[in-house]
């Protein structure tokens, strides 16, 4: 077999806030197209290393590589730009703006408007009609295009998850970093979303790392697990090793989960 190659890593990062060490020391490589998770307890630091990797924090010590270039010290949109894109634990869409016009604008990463156009955003410009077009076929994507006039605020929850995910993949990203997908989500939601999340990794090429406390999305999709405790990096494997794993369980999954798997 091919030996798949580093699209991501990690080399020893360190993130303190004050005297708090949120992330201590984590050295990760992800293999490109593959599907990945990042488990543990709430206040483990798992949305500090999100938020290490796409540029909202520089770490105090360490260095992020994404495909093998040094993106320590980097912003969030030159980040977003190298070819990373994320979505929020906490959504944040623009919630007085419609459906297909938060899609539109993060296809503005990748085709930025002139300083003319800007004023008038709608203007229906050429390059104005492409993004609308790129837009509404990732609408469709997402099973979002009938609603695409509806103000975002007004959508269901997991509708909105999916949102944040379309305008995500607007920014044309090759790897794509998934805060607590199922969050909110009901059964049939959690279910669909299994399908959905290896559906655009073949579809755009992407390699995904999502964090998530739904145990089924995690064991079901993840091909590797990571699993962080108080900053720390206690275990990694593929979802077998890490349900087996004493330390796992005593810190995260707790005795009842073997009982149910
Ligand atoms: N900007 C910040 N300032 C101070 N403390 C923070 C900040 N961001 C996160 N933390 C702290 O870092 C720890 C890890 O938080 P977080 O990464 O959000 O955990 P998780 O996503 O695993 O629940 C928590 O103790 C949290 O309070
Ligand atoms: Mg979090």
């Amino acid at each position: 077999m091919v030996e798949r190659e580093t699209v991501l890593e990690t080399r020893n990062v360190t993130m303190r806030f004050g005297g708090l060490t949120a992330l201590h020391d984590f050295s990760i490589r992800v293999l490109r197209g593959s599907i990945v998770g990042l488990i543990g307890p709430n206040g483990a630091g798992k949305t500090t290393c999100f938020n290490v990797m796409t540029g909202f924090y520089a770490p105090t010590e360490g260095k992020v590589l994404f495909e093998g270039r040094d993106l320590t010290g980097k912003g969030p949109h030159q980040v977003c730009r190298e070819g990373i894109a994320r979505t929020f634990q906490n959504i944040r869409l623009f919630s007085n703006e419609t459906v297909l016009q938060n899609v539109m604008i993060g296809c503005h990463v990748r085709t930025p408007l002139r300083w003319w156009e800007a004023p008038f955003p709608c203007s229906g410009t050429r390059k104005e009609r492409e993004i609308r077009e790129k837009a509404m076929t990732l609408l469709e994507e997402v099973e979002l295009a009938r609603l695409a006039d509806e103000c975002a605020a007004s959508l269901p929850y997991g509708a909105q998850r999916r949102l944040e995910i379309a305008r995500a993949l607007a920014t044309e990203p090759r790897f794509l970093l998934l805060d607590e997908p199922a969050a909110g989500m009901n059964p049939q939601e959690t279910q669909k979303l299994m399908a959905f999340i290896r559906h655009i990794r073949d579809r755009f090429n992407l390699t995904v790392m999502l964090i998530e406390h739904d145990m089924r999305v995690v064991m079901g999709v993840c091909e590797h697990i990571w699993v962080l405790d108080y900053g720390v990096l206690i275990a990694e494997g593929a979802p077998r090793e890490i349900q087996a794993d004493p330390r796992v369980i005593e810190a995260y999954l707790g005795e009842e989960y073997i009982a149910d798997a």
